[in-house]
């Protein structure tokens, strides 16, 4: 297969040295590249701003902003089978950004915001006959919420996290996950690495494509 990965969070400047972003590492994102690698398959990973080397035979391309990871995943996704999003995009970003530092005293109350592009939903027309795979990352039960966004952003499956609990979510080395699709019952994994969550993942594309 070819395999497009997101992973890490999505930086939103408001000057050139100050931003709004999210806890992730990018370390679940990375271990779904490593483990597609692991099999075989040729593995695309966009990265937002992330201090993790690169997997053995990935193809990495960085990225900073939400916009500029959209802008990457619509023009490798042509190219691709399947598609795993597992960045933390920052759904919201600066409605201004200065190129030069603001002053303390020049600095806004408040910030204005503007909504960032939703990546899964504007990609989805040119999904066809491809597997897209979406991270719903809760606080409290993810199973309502994850189902929303499975039918929401068109997926064929969605891996949510409580990212709350103990040793699963943002920055640990495990997670602890519950794959969701539109035809099966949910399935929750045990608390694992985030390298077995992510041959976990690999395993369901392939079975996916091989029909089983
Ligand atoms: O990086 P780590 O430290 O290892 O942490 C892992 C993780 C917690 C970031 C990861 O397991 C995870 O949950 N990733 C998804 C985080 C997230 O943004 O979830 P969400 O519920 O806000 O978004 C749902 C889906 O829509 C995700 O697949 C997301 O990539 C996608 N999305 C979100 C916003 C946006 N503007 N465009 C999108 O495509």
């Amino acid at each position: 297969m070819k395999l497009l990965v997101t992973a890490g969070p999505t930086r939103e400047y408001l000057d050139p040295v100050r931003f709004l972003s999210n806890r992730s590492s990018g370390k679940m994102g990375f271990a779904v590249a490593q483990a597609a690698a692991e099999r075989g398959h040729a593995v695309t990973l966009v990265a937002g701003p992330v201090a993790l080397p690169t997997p053995g035979h990935v193809s990495r391309v960085d990225v900073v902003s939400a916009l500029d990871m959209l802008a990457a995943v619509r023009r490798l996704l042509a190219d691709q089978d399947a598609l795993v999003m597992c960045a933390a995009v920052a759904d919201w970003r600066p409605k201004t950004q200065s190129v030069v530092k603001l002053k303390k005293a020049e600095m806004p109350p408040a910030i204005g915001l503007e909504p960032n592009p939703d990546i899964l939903k504007t990609v989805y027309p040119l999904k066809e006959g491809r597997l897209f795979v979406g991270f719903a990352a809760e606080t409290g039960d993810p199973l309502a919420e994850a189902q929303r966004k499975l039918t929401g952003k068109g997926l064929d499956l969605i891996v949510a996290n409580d990212v709350t609990r103990p040793g699963a979510g943002f920055e640990v080395d495990t997670n602890l996950v519950t794959f969701l699709t539109a035809a099966e019952p949910p399935r929750t994994l045990p608390l694992q690495s985030k390298l077995d969550v992510g041959r976990a993942i690999v395993a369901w594309l392939e079975q996916r494509v091989s029909g089983l």
